[in-house]
């Protein structure tokens, strides 16, 4: 194995470089256990993980709706496979499966569909030069602030050509003008990169600027978990009045809330390059390179029987998690229009469009759930229809994927739709089992309330059946027999 580029910095003694990592004990007693059973005794053990830390390595670098705890594809990855072996996750996300993959010499597979989620896990599986990021960084820096000293116009006008209208529109909408000249300057001087990975390493930074749970420097609130509002009065960070939606109203406890005092892009972008940077340097050099794709789980480039391990975490049944809603603040930004990433949201697993979708035939007791739930609403019902659907083709790729006494371990929450449970745990454990899976165990985890970004609707203080349900999340196990 290589020698780390990097001087290990760490901000804490890092337990999985240490070799402590706490399911290492545990796992020590499975080495010598047949591969199936060893997944059933990991998905009965705790898989809470309340309290763990969930901020080392890269898995800080950007925020996203629904991670998983970091602890629990480690459990399963060192638990069941090897070093050497390959891992997938064929929704990545944010890669957490990934970097686990990475940091345990394990060879990392992802994909999925959103660009964001691929720039992210590219990035946090990218060992790059501390002291060279943070000479780059003061040349954008630089740069960038030559550019709105001498030419803002220009500089914005450079950017702003690749947008259609509809997405100038959203930019001016959610953008106030002087962070569109901070923001275009600073994409300037970053694409001006001539090394791709560094590039997308400060790519990354900038887009962690915009998507944070305050709507960061854009004028959105919450880009974590709802529909993002926009500011109705906004004060630029020296105290300028600039936006004032209704000056005549009263000063209402609403309006209040929506009173956002801008940040400069800049100042953000430095704090939070930096911030990688650091991180960065935990992340060591390994002789196991990632291999991740901007591509469909339904249609994994991915070549048969040559995969060790899955783990993976679906959106929620009928898009309980807008993911394009708060990823297209940076995206648009990236140089996507909002017409190409309205076509990817149709693409996400869970989507609510069902004109010409090829539906799968269901087993029996998935179809008995959708006919109960389109007798109440019947659109929900064709839409829950499409997700185990799609949820059907993409069991079957993981399937032909995994090598034979193999396993994909599947996170998944319950949603419930006119107060029907989706009992999506139980329907695509029959799912599974139809396309030759075997499902030795169902493991329930309890979700951190603290932690955890839940989607609004879910958040509940009720304590019926269904309601705790949403506090839970089930850990299926599939094995694919010898
Ligand atoms: C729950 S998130 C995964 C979160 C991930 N486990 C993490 O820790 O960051 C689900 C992901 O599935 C992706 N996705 C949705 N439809 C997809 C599809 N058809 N193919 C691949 N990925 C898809 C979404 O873009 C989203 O990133």
């Amino acid at each position: 194995m290589n020698e780390p580029k990097n001087p290990i910095k760490l901000k804490e003694p890092s337990v999985y470089q240490l070799g402590l990592w706490p399911q290492d004990e545990k796992n020590a007693l499975l080495p010598d256990l047949p591969y199936r059973e060893r997944l059933v005794r990991l998905l009965m053990g705790n898989l809470d993980y309340h309290g763990h830390d969930t901020g080392y390595a890269s898995h800080d670098f950007h925020a996203f709706p629904a991670k998983f705890p970091p602890a629990l594809p480690d459990a399963f990855i060192r638990g069941l496979t090897a070093p050497g072996d390959a891992v997938l996750d064929p929704m990545m996300g944010s890669g957490t499966t990934i970097v686990e993959a990475y940091l345990a010499r394990r060879r990392g597979i992802g994909s999925d569909i959103d660009p964001l989620a691929y720039l992210i896990s590219r990035v946090k599986t990218t060992p790059l030069d501390g002291e060279a990021l943070r000479r780059q960084l003061y040349a954008i820096i630089d740069r960038a602030n030559h550019c709105i000293a001498t030419q803002p116009e220009e500089t914005l006008a450079a950017i702003g050509a690749r947008w259609d209208q509809k997405t100038r529109e959203f930019i001016d909408y959610w953008f106030a003008l002087e962070t569109q000249v901070e923001l275009a300057a600073l994409l300037q001087a970053i694409e001006a990169i001539a090394e791709p990975a560094m590039r997308d390493f400060f790519t990354l930074a900038l887009s962690a600027c915009i998507i944070t749970k305050t709507g960061g420097v854009s004028l959105a609130f919450d880009l974590a978990h709802t529909r993002p509002h926009r500011a109705k009065v906004v004060f630029t960070a020296s105290g300028k009045k600039i936006l004032d939606a209704d000056p005549e109203a009263e000063i209402s406890p609403r309006t209040k809330l929506l009173t956002k005092r801008l940040r400069s892009a800049i100042v953000e972008f430095r704090k939070r390059a930096l911030q990688n940077i650091q991180s960065l340097s935990e992340l060591p050099v390994t002789d196991f390179p990632v291999d991740l794709h901007l591509a469909d789980a339904q249609a994994l480039p991915v070549a048969s029987a040559t995969v060790d391990l899955i783990v993976t975490s679906p959106p929620y049944a009928v898009n309980a998690i807008d993911y394009m809603r708060a990823n297209k603040f940076s995206l648009v930004w990236l140089g996507y229009n909002l017409s190409q990433l309205s076509e990817t949201r149709k693409q996400c697993v869970g989507g609510e469009s069902v004109m010409d979708f090829p539906f799968e035939p269901l087993p029996p007791r998935t179809a008995a759930i959708v006919e109960a739930i389109s007798a109440a609403d019947p659109k929900r019902g064709k839409a829950l229809h499409r997700y185990y659907s799609e949820m059907t083709r993409i069991l079957r790729e993981m399937h032909r994927v995994l090598k034979p006494d193999r396993a994909a371990v599947v996170v998944v929450a319950s949603s419930e739709i006119r107060r029907i449970d989706t009992e999506t745990h139980r329907c695509l454990a029959e799912i599974g089992e139809t396309i030759g899976f075997e499902v030795p165990g169902v493991g329930v985890r309890r979700l951190d309330r603290n932690r955890r970004m839940m989607p609004a609707g879910h958040i509940v203080n009720s304590d019926s059946q269904i309601q705790r349900r949403m506090h839970e999340e089930f850990v299926i196990g599939f094995y694919k027999p010898a």
